[in-house]
């Protein structure tokens, strides 16, 4: 019903504006007397201080999330990470023993692929960690530790507010890996809990884009394809913002790392075609940014239509943005928190413009249960 939805035509909507309180539910009570803590700990913190290589094996959004966790992750604690899908992980053979943590995505706590990634990471000795958002499910219950998010429950097959409380749990985990290992000062991890804790109102902020966002996915719904272009944690977010375009709107759509885009992606531009491009914030990441502006123009040049995702204030982009859409400054690594939102609304908007409905995507289920 109305109601139900909040007043809103699809679950979707309602769940993308519930993102800031999915996230303040996710943070509070993990920082405690100084301490990042996670809810249940069943690694001994001396083996969590050995830990020397960590996994994130999930699928789908859960899987983007991790691929921007590596960043924070390796940056924090020193550790190499790598980032699976379940599917691969766990017919490759991958290199695991007691010193490895596995972080195990799961909204749902019950995707085949994952559980049985699980159950093989910890067949070969590996420590186990679930960040899930079902309280009690079959992938925490098979875990050394686990980290819920509260996102609540999600209705929307396509995954948002999960996606970005999932985003907030993996970086308490590389915090309490930090703090485990010393990589990190007290007052770092303080800090950097501060940070994550401004972001609600960050996304509240964004939140404010959605008329325009809403505007600008009717302009575009008759496109042929959409592409995703994005560096560093940009670039998960491109492949973010492809995913929830191709499961609602039904359109072909790709993410691309933009320092790609000479071997290969540029071919496929041509007049009219819709290019999102996801700048990284002009102060904190200035190489990349200048880079990604010569990218836009390029791609301008060659007459697609270019919309781009900027840090409020940034002006540099403007004249190769055909529309741009800004987000508040936030530190680096935090700004998938921020940039996802508005590629949320245009997927849902091009998908109710084309009259898909939104909730319940053609061939799609909310927990792949099955291989
Ligand atoms: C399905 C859903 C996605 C979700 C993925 C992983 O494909 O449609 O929204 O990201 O499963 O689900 P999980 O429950 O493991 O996070």
């Amino acid at each position: 019903s109305a109601a139900e939805k909040g007043g809103h035509e699809y679950f979707m909507l309602k769940e993308i504006e519930e993102q800031p309180a999915a996230l303040e539910n996710t943070l509070r009570g993990h920082f405690t007397d100084g301490r990042i803590v996670l809810d249940e700990q069943r690694i001994a913190e001396q083996d969590l201080r050995e830990v020397d290589k960590v996994f994130v094996v999930a699928c789908g959004s859960a899987y983007h999330s991790g691929l921007v966790a590596k960043y924070a992750i390796e940056h924090w604690t020193r550790l190499p990470v790598e980032v699976e899908l379940a599917s691969e992980f766990r017919y490759r053979d991958p290199v695991l023993d007691r010193d490895t943590l596995v972080v195990a995505v799961s909204q749902s706590g019950e995707t085949a692929d994952t559980l049985e990634a699980v159950r093989h990471a910890r067949g070969q000795r590996a420590r186990v960690l679930a960040v899930c958002n079902t309280n009690g499910a079959q992938i925490p219950r098979e875990s050394d530790a686990v980290l819920y998010t509260h996102a609540g429950p999600e209705i929307g097959v396509a995954s948002t507010k999960a996606f970005l409380a999932q985003i907030a749990a993996n970086f308490l985990v590389g915090l309490a890996l930090a703090q485990a290992r010393g990589t990190k000062y007290p007052d770092e991890v303080a800090r950097e809990f501060h940070e994550l804790c401004a972001m609600p109102d960050a996304v509240r902020k964004v939140l404010g884009t959605n008329d325009q966002v809403r505007a600008l996915g009717r302009e575009v719904a008759d496109a042929k394809a959409v592409l995703f272009l994005g560096r560093h944690v940009g670039y998960p977010v491109a492949l973010e913002g492809a995913l929830k375009l191709k499961e609602l709107a039904y359109m072909h759509a790709e993410g691309f790392a933009a320092g790609e885009l000479k071997h290969g992606p540029i071919a496929l531009i041509e007049p009219g075609l819709p290019v999102v491009v996801v700048m990284p914030s002009p102060k904190g990441r200035a190489v990349l940014h200048s880079k990604l502006v010569s990218n836009i123009s390029e791609i301008q040049a060659r007459g697609a239509r270019t919309i781009v995702i900027a840090e409020e204030g940034d002006e540099t982009v403007l004249p190769f943005a055909d529309t741009l859409i800004t987000v508040p400054a936030v530190p680096t690594l935090l700004q998938p928190l921020v940039s996802t939102v508005p590629l949320q609304v245009l997927a849902a908007e091009i998908a109710r413009a084309r009259g898909y409905d939104v909730d319940k995507p053609r061939n799609l289920a909310k927990s792949v249960t099955v291989e």
